[in-house]
């Protein structure tokens, strides 16, 4: 699909000066001008509580873009960018009558990039400054903190725009490999023959993170890994995987059968979740210090930083198959990675012979880093004797496109712009992820102390059980 040029149209930055902005957001809009797909005509304003000028915005996308753009900067498209880049720092009193005298044209997109007790009180004032009109919102999560506060958010945001201009962010749909798992699956007719519970032993996703919480301890606080990862990235890549063919890919056609899947995905009984805390240890040869001894976070805090869930979904296509979901910070190694694993055969004929690694074939999704897809299967070893080895056939995004993917807020903004709705999440599909882990949320269990530099809690095996976790040191 050829991408377009969008109609002429302002974007409007909340949270200019923030780390999200600077970190993706700048440079995520500097790489689409290098790509003419901003659109015409159309000024980038950028606004926050700082009292910055236009001067400083700029100094600070320079900086930020100079750090952290995949493709550089180039002094070129710079001076066509900074040319379109405004500052406007937000009243004390809160109104925006600044913000609208500043915008010229008569559509814009605005991008809420500001912590999560903003989103409401900024709506309100676009309703209440006439900016309503106009105007299309992408909104970051995490939206709410369960369902009744994702419930008012929603409700909220109704009562100034209609869902048609309402884009709720999840960046893992953005990710080429989450994309690429829709072609994956309905371009090729050979996987869809089996992926159901006739061939499907189970299913693993696994978000792992080296990373701590990064001197956001108060904000993870309150926020913990069920609901910053499980809710919204997991959810989405299992909505992918497991979701049926949509009768055509356009936006509504698809989140339908997303939200169709999670409709079938049982709310998940806390026996079936397993919560874990990293103690100290060494990830990456690096000595780290305890969840409980970072900064902002209270010395006996029962947030989990690791989550295990064991999920059933009741379709034709799944009943009976188990989903298994992970994530954790300061694992092992940061690795995203979706497994499906077929059942055996139904008899070892090799049993009894040499053999090394006997196991059923897999699908290895590679989500993050070296994004790929390998698929594992038994081959006989060379010479006179039968001896089987798990071998694999991989396909490799660097090494086939000559290419890294580009980044997902590329994608992300430039489909917002143009107004198509395919990759953001619905409010019926944000309100039911709530409801799937809302009875983890009312009675968590308790959380396992797990090494930092591990992959998670012990405990963690038993949601396996009586099969065991894909190991994440495996190369596939
Ligand atoms: N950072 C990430 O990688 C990431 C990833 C996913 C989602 N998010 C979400 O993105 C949002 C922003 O995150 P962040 O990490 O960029 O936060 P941040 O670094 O704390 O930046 C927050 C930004 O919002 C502004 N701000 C603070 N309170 C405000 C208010 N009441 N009204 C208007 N603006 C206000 C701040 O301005 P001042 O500097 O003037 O205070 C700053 O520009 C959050 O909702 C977060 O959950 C972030």
């Amino acid at each position: 699909m050829q991408l377009r040029p969008p109609a002429d149209q302002d974007i409007v930055v909340f949270g200019a000066s923030g780390d999200l902005a600077g970190r993706k957001l700048l440079p995520a809009l500097y790489n689409l001008c290098a790509e003419d797909l901003l659109p015409g005509q159309g000024d980038i304003v950028g606004t926050a509580p700082s009292t910055w000028n236009d001067d400083d915005f700029r100094t600070h996308a320079h900086d930020s873009i100079a750090q952290f753009s995949r493709t550089g900067l180039d002094d070129q498209v710079w001076q066509r960018f900074a040319a379109r880049l405004r500052f406007v720092a937000l009243r004390q009193d809160g109104g925006l009558a600044d913000l609208r005298a500043a915008l010229k044209r008569e559509q814009r997109l605005v991008y809420l990039a500001v912590p999560s007790s903003a989103f409401i009180p900024l709506v309100q004032q676009i309703g209440q400054s006439d900016l309503a009109e106009g105007t299309s919102l992408i909104i970051e999560k995490p939206f709410g903190h369960d369902l009744e506060s994702a419930h008012q958010l929603n409700t909220a945001l109704h009562q100034v725009l209609p869902e048609e201009r309402i884009f709720r962010i999840d960046h893992y749909l953005g990710k080429e490999t989450v994309q690429n798992l829709l072609v994956f699956r309905f371009g090729n007719a050979i996987f869809e023959r089996v992926w159901n519970r006739d061939c499907v032993e189970r299913v693993e996703i696994s978000v792992a993170e080296s990373l701590g919480v990064d001197g956001r301890g108060r904000f993870y606080e309150e926020t913990g890994a069920l609901r910053d990862i499980v809710q919204n990235h997991l959810f989405q890549v299992l909505s992918v995987v497991g979701m049926e063919a949509p009768v055509c890919f356009e936006a509504e056609a698809l989140r339908n059968e997303k939200v169709k899947l999670l409709r079938a995905v049982q709310p998940v009984h806390p026996h079936d979740v397993i919560r874990g805390q990293y103690t100290g240890g060494a990830v990456e040869d690096e000595q780290v210090p305890a969840y409980r001894d970072e900064p902002g976070v209270a010395r006996d805090s029962t947030t989990e930083t690791f989550a295990a869930l064991r999920l059933h979904i009741d379709t034709w296509r799944w009943s009976g198959v188990p989903f298994l979901l992970r994530t954790g910070k300061r694992l092992r190694r940061r690795d995203t990675r979706i497994v499906v694993a077929f059942r055996d055969v139904p008899l070892h004929f090799f049993e009894g012979l040499a053999v090394d690694g006997l196991e059923s074939n897999r699908l290895v999704v590679r989500i993050q880093p070296d994004e790929g897809i390998a698929l594992t299967f038994l081959a006989k070893q060379p010479g006179p004797e039968i001896r089987t080895q798990t071998v694999r056939m991989d396909f490799s995004y660097g090494s086939s496109f000559k290419t890294s993917p580009p980044e997902a807020y590329e994608r992300l903004l430039h489909d917002a712009l143009v107004g198509d709705h395919t990759l953001f999440i619905r409010e019926d599909e944000v309100e039911r992820g709530w409801e799937i882990i809302q009875p983890v949320l009312a009675e968590p269990p308790p959380v396992q102390p797990y090494a930092a530099g591990s992959w998670g809690p012990d405990q963690a095996d038993a949601l396996a059980a009586p099969s065991h976790w894909h190991s994440l040191d495996d190369e596939a």
